[in-house]
């Protein structure tokens, strides 16, 4: 089932979200449905609270980077209860999208490397280092769990002049193709 996704604004995007067990109610369809969502809406991550759960739960699909960034290859993971333990090497820039966010793609710095503890769908414990593309998505779908978005993230100039822009997401004033939810309307 494809999820809508919540959008800028949205108080729920906000929240810190919480660790699971494998008896979660419905986790397997969840995580279906968590896939489905994603391609639909052609992301190459999702987290949970975009789609309205505020679960510590994201997936992420980086082939589509594979021409540019051959670390991408086969990197189709799901991160339950994800824990960063470090990050290192050096920062740098890349022009972040966020489904939550559609059209604003900004340059956000982060570092080069992280090291990560997680679950797997089968709650298989992992502790892996990742980096590149793959350590940039993370820490994006990561930063979800914790309230956190990419646009928390870049030049206090450039958040000015998006402010229009994102006042429009939040009202729902946009052209979006995948179904959204979006804030409740402030009582006048
Ligand atoms: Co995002």
């Amino acid at each position: 089932m494809i999820l809508p996704i919540v959008a800028y604004g949205h108080p729920n995007l906000r929240k810190v979200s919480v660790d699971i067990t494998p008896e979660y109610p419905g986790l397997e369809q969840f995580i279906d449905d968590m896939w489905e969502s994603m391609y639909y809406s052609i992301g190459v991550g999702l987290a949970a609270p975009q789609v309205n759960r505020q679960i510590r739960l994201f997936v992420i699909d980086a082939n589509p980077y594979l021409k540019t960034y051959p670390e991408a290859e086969g990197f189709k993971k799901i991160f339950i209860n994800a824990r960063i333990i470090e990050r290192r090497g050096e920062l740098w820039q890349y022009n972040e999208g966020c489904l939550s966010i559609p059209d604003v793609h900004e340059d956000v710095s982060r570092p080069a490397e992280v090291h990560i503890t997680y679950y797997d769908e089968n709650f298989t414990f992992h502790d892996e280092w990742f980096s590149g593309i793959n350590a940039r998505i993370i820490q994006h779908e990561y930063d979800h769990l914790d309230g956190f978005l990419f646009v928390d993230k870049i030049h206090a100039l450039r958040k000015i002049m998006l402010k229009r822009k994102l006042l429009d997401i939040s009202k729902g004033d946009i052209d979006v193709a995948y179904k959204m939810i979006f804030a409740p309307k402030k009582r006048k």
